[in-house]
């Protein structure tokens, strides 16, 4: 109710993301058909995009022949946030599929993920990929500019210029492109971009070789949102030492071409109140008397799965007596699976998983259990629920949303205990969670031990706070910074984060 009363005061927007919020995938009749991304980002936005009349341009995950072949409409048993945004307000980017490759797996996932989240040996470096990123970032910044002059056109916008959110680091040059033409044209507009991963330090950015026109491509917006104050500091930092801009550190502010851009620190929330109506009503799942240790991730090697293994191997090897009491629980989403580096981390795991299993197991338990495949919002929410220790420990991660969700569906009384790495934004803000450090095996088992072992009413004063600081802070208050950031809110909309 308050995102819509807070979307009425603000003009159109347009969403530019490299995935649309949903996927579109033909069945055997070679009828499309649409099935609706379930993360945070399309809960928090699709609202938005419909109450403001707006539209979403992105990929819709297939290459379509015919760009003009219609898109359906939702099923009408779907009743996700992006079941409400009609076909008519989708633009989707369709890129010749080789151009396509080079940009999202040669360039995004080969270049930019590994140098973001700080492991530059993991990262490429390559002209022609680089290329690719650019034309379909032009390609993006095209299609967004037809977008905004047929909102324009539409009289959609008469009160207050649209505004244009972009979506992390897919579509980093795409603003600089959109401005300038909106300029040319005449077209009145607003810009604001989002990271959803780090921005890592100087001296790991400019290991990129065209790291100025990277800057130079965000800076074309009026506002870019990181989720902690360190990211926004690491950018500004680059934009004062590889462009040489005049920087406020302090007001977070960058002087370039004239204008001032903002940066603003805005992590992002979960859609609390739904995680929590789903742990109410999702069936039971776990039917055993062990402690379950729960790991939820995309199957990547941010996410510090083979420290996580291998801290637990310690953890039965120097406590024996957590033997046939406790198990791990790894769900493993399989993930750009087109790329070496992923096809190679699903083999190790495989194998870790098998040695540690292989050297623990007794006829009635075996230490670890290993899901490696997508899981419903219902189980997922049953995991959560039914865990007694949520471990959520990547080498490095934006913010991490699986943190959030396990506070949030831990309803039973006393709840579990939360682990997170400091590395995670999450960690930055979760105050309340024990906090473990991946690289260093030894005292990650001892952290362990120490969520297993913890005093009932330490895990309800822990849990207390966390829920408390995600219920207020949630997905609806993350948009909403948003548009206050983008000076789009008037004062008396706005609240306090709790810190
Ligand atoms: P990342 O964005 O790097 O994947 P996050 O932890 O921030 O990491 O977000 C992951 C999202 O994917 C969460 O919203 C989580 O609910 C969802 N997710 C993770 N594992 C599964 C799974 N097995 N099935 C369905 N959704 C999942
Ligand atoms: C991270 C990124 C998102 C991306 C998601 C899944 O959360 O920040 O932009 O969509 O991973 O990755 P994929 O490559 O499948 O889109």
């Amino acid at each position: 109710k308050l995102l819509i009363d807070v979307v009425t005061s603000t003009g159109s927007m347009i969403v530019v993301s490299n995935r649309l919020p949903f996927v579109l995938k033909r069945n055997e009749e070679g009828k499309l058909e649409r099935t609706a991304s379930a993360g945070g980002l399309v809960t928090a936005v699709a609202p938005v995009v419909i109450n403001t009349n707006g539209l979403w341009v992105g990929w819709p995950g297939i290459h379509l022949e015919d760009p003009n072949e219609p898109i359906p409409e939702s099923r009408p048993d779907d009743i996700t946030p992006t079941a409400g945004l009609k076909s008519e307000k989708v633009v989707t980017v369709q890129v010749d599929p080789v151009k396509f490759d080079d940009y999202y797996n040669g360039c995004c996932n080969a270049t930019f993920w590994p140098l973001f989240h700080s492991m530059p040996d993991r990262a490429i470096f390559r002209g022609d990929k680089y290329k690719a990123y650019t034309e379909v970032n032009k390609e993006f910044a095209d299609r967004t500019f037809e977008a905004l002059k047929r909102l324009v056109k539409s009289g959609e916008a008469e009160n207050e210029p649209p505004l244009i959110w972009i979506h992390d680091y897919h579509l980093m040059l795409a603003a600089n492109w959109i401005r300038q033409t909106a300029e040319e044209e005449e077209v009145p507009c607003k810009l604001g971009f989002f990271l959803h991963i780090p921005f890592p330090p100087w001296d790991i950015f400019r290991l990129f070789p065209w790291a100025d026109e990277i800057l130079q491509g965000m800076l074309g917006c009026d506002m870019v949102g990181f989720h902690i104050t360190d990211y926004c500091l690491n950018f500004v930092d680059c934009c004062q030492r590889s462009l040489g801009c005049r920087v406020d550190r302090k007001n977070l502010l960058v002087e370039h071409g004239g204008r001032t851009v903002r940066v603003r620190p805005l992590p992002i929330g979960i859609p609390f109140d739904r995680f929590v109506e789903l742990a109410h009503t999702a069936p039971k799942l776990l039917s055993t008397n062990q402690k379950i240790i729960l790991g939820v991730d995309r199957l990547d090697y941010t996410k510090g799965l083979v420290n996580r293994l291998k801290s637990f191997e310690t953890l039965l090897e120097k406590h024996p007596e957590h033997k046939e009491k406790v198990s791990l629980l790894q769900i493993a989403v399989p993930s750009r699976t087109d790329v070496k580096e992923y096809q190679e981390l699903k083999e190790e795991i495989d194998q870790l998983v098998g040695r540690i299993n292989g050297r623990f197991t007794t006829p009635n338990w075996s230490p670890i259990r290993y899901i490696f495949g997508c899981v419903s919002q219902d189980e997922l929410a049953a995991f959560y629920r039914e865990a007694y220790v949520g471990l959520v420990t990547p080498l490095r991660d934006g913010m991490n949303l699986v943190a959030k969700e396990f506070v949030a569906c831990q309803i039973n009384t006393p709840p579990g205990v939360l682990i997170v790495s400091p590395f995670a934004g999450a960690g930055e803000t979760m105050h309340e969670a024990l906090i473990c450090n991946p690289y260093e095996i030894d005292s990650a088992a001892e952290v362990i031990h120490r969520a297993l072992t913890m005093p009932e009413d330490e895990r309800i004063l822990r849990m207390n706070y966390l829920r408390r600081r995600e219920k207020l802070n949630d997905v609806n208050y993350w948009t909403k910074s948003f548009l206050s950031a983008m000076g789009s809110l008037s004062a008396q909309e706005d609240h306090d984060e709790v810190g």
